[in-house]
């Protein structure tokens, strides 16, 4: 048998470009004991990727991408072809950390992405599998783990999320609306402010293209904020900590600003003010909180059986398309997750 996969050939410098990668032939095996063979059906375009197509990733983060070799991406959904591990049979629906490929061979129990990744099989009684790819996965954990737990949400609290029109921060932000909080969307369009406004139900939202965001800021919260979560890093963390109140908490979950700079730009002028107003500045990873994992796809699957919760996509169609889609998500073409469906025409 014979499939594709994804390799990156070249570490962008400054934007991605679909000519950093290229997608190559390969014959693929039969599964070896501990091992399943999974046809993949979808995977995503996540901005983390940005972080390990360099040379060297940040200390303490994944490993770079090696150059011609295949990418894995984050997370993959597919089903099973053959088997030859106790508990997975050809047909099971699962997912596994091995993606932007058609075929995987994926050893049962690896601990890949602190155990998020780990080779699962997926209820998809009522749910698309891709769910598992934004919602039910990575991306319902970051958000989950980053409001509930990082930023520890109290009641009363108003909340800032950044790149709100995006997963991560379209999910954080209906999260904290669903427990009755003011929540202030951020986003780069118009079209976005009204997906914020009018489907999401934001108390209220802006464009951070359009105008100053500290003056944005206080328009849509006069009276300050108490959480920031920050997808964004650079001006946007700077805004949040000139408007945010007494014992005020920022969960960083990233700095999608910088991902493409040379080298990391300083850090905000005013973190001073993290002193004089008894803020708590706290960063994760959702690999760190993989614990919370079952108790996050529960709420959050009542959330999204009861209506609640909306999960939008913008979907790509194709394997050689993904580095396309990367690119995108890159520049903001996405609302919601961002997702590959690995064989357009199946
Ligand atoms: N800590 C963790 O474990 C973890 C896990 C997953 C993701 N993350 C982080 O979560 C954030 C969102 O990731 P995602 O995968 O869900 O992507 P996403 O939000 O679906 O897409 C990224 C969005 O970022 C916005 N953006 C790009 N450049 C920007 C800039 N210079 N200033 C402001 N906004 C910009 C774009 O929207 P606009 O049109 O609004 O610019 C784009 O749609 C990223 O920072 C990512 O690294 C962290």
């Amino acid at each position: 048998m014979i499939g594709r996969e994804v390799q990156p050939v070249a570490y962008p410098r400054g934007e991605i470009r679909p000519s950093d990668f290229r997608v190559v032939e390969v014959p693929v095996r039969d599964p070896r004991p501990g091992e399943v063979l999974v046809r993949n059906t979808w995977t995503s375009a996540d901005a983390a990727l940005r972080l390990r197509l360099r040379e060297k990733s940040p200390p303490g983060y994944f490993p770079a991408f090696p150059l011609g070799a295949p990418m894995d991406g984050i997370m993959t959904v597919g089903e099973v072809v053959a088997s030859r591990v106790d508990g997975f049979a050809p047909g099971d629906t699962v997912w596994h950390a091995s993606g932007w490929r058609d075929y995987s061979l994926v050893e049962a129990g690896g601990q890949a992405l602190g155990g998020v990744g780990t080779l699962t099989r997926l209820d998809v009684e009522g749910v698309p599998a891709q769910a598992y790819l934004s919602v039910l996965g990575a991306s319902g954990l970051t958000a989950y783990a980053g409001l509930f737990h990082i930023a520890a949400l109290r009641e009363g609290d108003v909340v800032w999320v950044s790149a709100a029109a995006g997963c991560v921060g379209g999910l954080v932000a209906q999260m904290a609306k669903i427990r009755g909080h003011r929540v202030i969307g951020s986003a780069g369009s118009a079209e976005k402010v009204r997906y914020l406004l009018d489907e999401l139900g934001l108390d209220a939202a802006f464009d951070y293209r359009a105008g100053s965001i500290p003056e944005s800021l206080r328009e849509a919260a006069p009276d300050g904020i108490d959480v920031y979560f920050d997808n964004v890093g650079g001006d946007h963390l700077r805004a949040a900590l000139g408007a945010l109140r007494k014992g005020g908490r920022v969960a960083i979950c990233g700095m999608i600003s910088e991902y493409d700079a040379p080298e990391p730009p300083p850090g905000p002028s005013n973190l001073m003010l993290a002193v004089t107003n008894d803020l708590t500045i706290r960063g994760f990873r959702a690999s760190s909180n993989a614990h919370l994992l079952p108790e996050m796809t529960r709420e959050v699957g009542a959330w999204i059986r009861e209506g609640r919760l909306r999960h939008r996509e913008t979907v790509v169609e194709g394997l050689e398309r993904a580095p396309v889609a990367l690119a995108g998500l890159m520049r903001g073409d996405n609302i919601g997750k961002t997702l590959v469906r690995i064989d357009a025409a199946g």
